[in-house]
């Protein structure tokens, strides 16, 4: 039986695959290669040896997504594949909410037809909203500040209730803080289009020359040292978070949320620190406005993860940025076919 990963071409896919390939998982692949490369399948199979099945088409598309099923003997999914881009979500509403509906929909529609009742989703903290409180516990009130966070939510509560319905037997909602790093080989990475959003890729491509200077968003945040202050996970830690999740979710019904970070928070300046010292690269910065939408701190509460899934984050901010500045240095442009 064959676990399908949605996405898996991308980021945190590339990752979660690697590690079902080396825990002898067969899995199967759908990507629209819309924001990733055909040419992670070549550094998937460097890595493991192994390369995995792929359907190189669109979840919009219910007939190939059909089709992938009806070829295959699949018993679970891991669904990553979705528009990921707060700011892009802000200004094209209409493209992010039907791709991320139309997409999810077409794959439990797929799996409800083909009897396939567990899946694992890749969601995100974004649907905390802005907490009151640090620590973030599972059981937090949930809200959005943007399309994109409303997708992953709105998604989150319909696979919970056809859960409740029985549609599903199975769901596993993963709500990730903020994923960095990249796995040891330096073959696979954080590959963003154009002008990084996020923080690390903007900090590696500092150090190597491909920017100027960092801009950090806002040093007047009430934090230790007035920048935003976030929960950094290492990409191959949330990887096997997956593994950890898919193997629960096989086992028991029923939906269940889990955060999956470190519990240990990290400003904009810590982070620029821990790169310098990691990377012997210097990674100059400015400091600019606030970035409209961002809050002050967000960092999880582990405890349920390490409670019910049996895991918890390995690796460290050193080696999160050490493994980053491997990734950036030897691919100083991304895949490139
Ligand atoms: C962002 C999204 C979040 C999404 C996540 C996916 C926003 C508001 N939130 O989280 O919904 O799930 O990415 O990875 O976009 N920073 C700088 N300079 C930069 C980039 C970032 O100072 O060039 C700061 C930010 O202000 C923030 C921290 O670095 O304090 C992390 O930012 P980022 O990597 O974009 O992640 P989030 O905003 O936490």
């Amino acid at each position: 039986m064959a676990v399908l990963v949605t996405g898996g071409a991308g980021f945190i896919g590339s990752h979660t695959v690697v590690e079902l390939i080396e825990a002898n998982r067969e899995v199967i692949i759908i990507d629209n290669f819309s924001n990733s490369k055909p040419e992670v399948l070549n550094r998937i199979e460097k890595i493991t040896g192994k390369r995995p099945k792929l359907y190189a088409c669109d979840l919009l598309d219910l007939e190939a997504t059909r089709k992938v099923f009806a070829e295959n003997e699949i018993d679970s999914v891991i669904h990553f594949a979705g528009l990921k881009a707060v700011g892009e979500s802000c200004a094209q509403p209409l493209r992010y909410y039907s791709h991320n509906f139309d997409a999810t929909f077409n794959l439990i529609r797929a799996m409800v037809e083909y009897g396939v009742g567990t899946i694992v989703f890749s969601s995100s903290a974004t649907v905390y909203g802005s907490p009151k409180t640090v620590p973030i516990r599972e059981d937090f009130p949930l809200s959005t500040t943007n399309p994109y966070g409303e997708t992953k939510l709105v998604i989150e509560r319909m696979l919970k209730d056809m859960c409740d319905a029985g549609e599903l037997k199975s769901v596993s909602i993963l709500r990730y803080f903020n994923p960095i790093g990249a796995h040891e080989s330096g073959l696979i990475g954080e590959d963003p289009k154009g002008v990084p959003n996020n923080l690390l890729p903007y900090i590696s491509q500092t150090a190597i020359g491909k920017r100027d200077k960092l801009h950090v968003f806002g040093d007047d945040y009430p934090t230790h040292d007035g920048t935003g202050v976030r929960d950094y996970i290492h990409v191959v830690d949330l990887a096997q978070a997956h593994l950890a999740a898919l193997d629960r979710a096989m086992a028991v019904t029923g939906t269940e949320y889990y955060n999956v970070g470190t519990g240990v928070g990290y400003s904009v300046l810590d982070i620029v620190k821990a790169f310098e010292k990691a990377s012997g690269k210097k990674v100059p910065y400015v400091i600019d406005p606030r970035r409209p939408g961002d809050i002050a701190e967000c960092y999880a509460d582990p405890t349920l993860a390490r409670e019910k899934l049996g895991w918890s984050a390995k690796f460290d901010i050193e080696r999160m940025c050490k493994d980053a500045d491997r990734w950036q240095t030897m691919n100083p442009d991304g895949y490139t076919d």
